[in-house]
């Protein structure tokens, strides 16, 4: 059984063979007469939606995707509350209940690093991992590659500035370990000291040979940048006392990208609080609402990519 849980477990040719399927996802959903086609699919497949943390791009765009494949839906959209873990059950637990009752997959999003892992070792049905605390993002990590591939038409020798609290952002992390299979990026890292990322993924870096730096300089950053990409303070995950630099330390406006050369894309994985102000959203180099919306096409792309691997 094929779980999704880390962004680095997608070979290459997997991905190449995702995109394609999101661009065909993509044109089928142009006109009602091919979404119908899309429908008969996977008639039949049931998925769990199981959040424990808000979310409105991963489990929209999923219950999305499966329903637009034909799959039923079934889940809560607060499992921290209306489930049995709110009773102190275990995430296996849940899981192995789950296992029993013919589903096919199993969307989860968890406030803990780890849980979709945990989760995907008591499970014969396809775990997919929709964020697991602030270690792992692979799904936004590979609709983020999408949106990238889409304007560059490829993934290698791209300098890409990721910025904002890279210590408690999991999509950075998954975007970093994905981008680094590839050769020849330059990754640098946008934060306050107090933010940095994390040792773990910058010593998958070096063994990956992917060089970075670590700067608060953004002039010279944006500078020669192909990607940016930016993200949100996770105030959820830390508490306001560390933040010595205040909440305004990274915001991108009109001011900013002056230094940004015009074939750059502006990304973020939204939500967007303050960190990027809206008179950036003109800009033509802004993606970040095409990238979400490239979110649907590519999980309905994973979703029956795992489906069709069952009996
Ligand atoms: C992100 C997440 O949940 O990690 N959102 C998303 O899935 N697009 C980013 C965030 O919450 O900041």
């Amino acid at each position: 059984m094929r779980h999704i849980l880390r962004a680095d477990q997608f070979d290459h040719d997997e991905l190449a063979r995702l995109f394609g399927r999101a661009i065909f996802f993509m044109e089928q959903d142009q006109h009602i007469k091919t979404r119908r086609n899309t429908l008969k699919l996977h008639q039949g497949r049931i998925m769990v939606s199981m959040f424990y943390e808000p979310s409105t791009r991963t489990r929209f765009s999923f219950e999305i995707a499966a329903a637009k494949l034909g799959m039923a839906v079934i889940g809560t959209e607060n499992a921290a509350e209306f489930s049995s873990a709110a009773k102190g059950e275990t995430i296996e637990d849940t899981v192995r209940v789950l296992n029993e009752y013919g589903v096919d997959a199993i969307c989860m999003r968890t406030k803990e690093d780890g849980h979709a892992a945990r989760a995907a070792a008591v499970s014969n049905v396809a775990i997919i991992n929709g964020g697991d605390g602030k270690a792992e993002h692979p799904t936004q990590a590979v609709l983020d590659a999408y949106t990238i591939y889409q304007k560059f038409g490829r993934l290698d020798t791209l300098q890409v500035v990721m910025g904002g609290d890279l210590a408690h952002g999991r999509t950075v992390r998954s975007l970093a370990k994905l981008l680094s299979t590839y050769k020849n990026n330059h990754i640098i890292f946008i934060s306050t000291p107090e933010l940095q990322m994390s040792a773990d993924v910058l010593k998958y870096l070096d063994k990956n040979g992917t060089t970075y730096e670590q700067t608060d300089d953004i002039e010279k950053a944006f500078t020669g940048a192909d990607v940016v990409y930016w993200t949100r303070l996770q105030l959820e995950r830390h508490s306001d006392a560390k933040l010595a630099h205040g909440t305004q330390a990274f915001t991108i406006d009109k001011s900013t990208l002056r230094y940004l050369p015009k074939k750059a894309i502006i990304m973020h994985p939204l939500p967007r609080v303050n960190e990027i102000a809206a008179e950036v959203d003109k800009d033509p180099r802004a993606v970040y609402f095409k990238q979400a919306g490239n979110g649907l096409y590519v999980r309905m792309a994973m979703l029956d990519a795992i489906l069709k691997e069952l009996p």
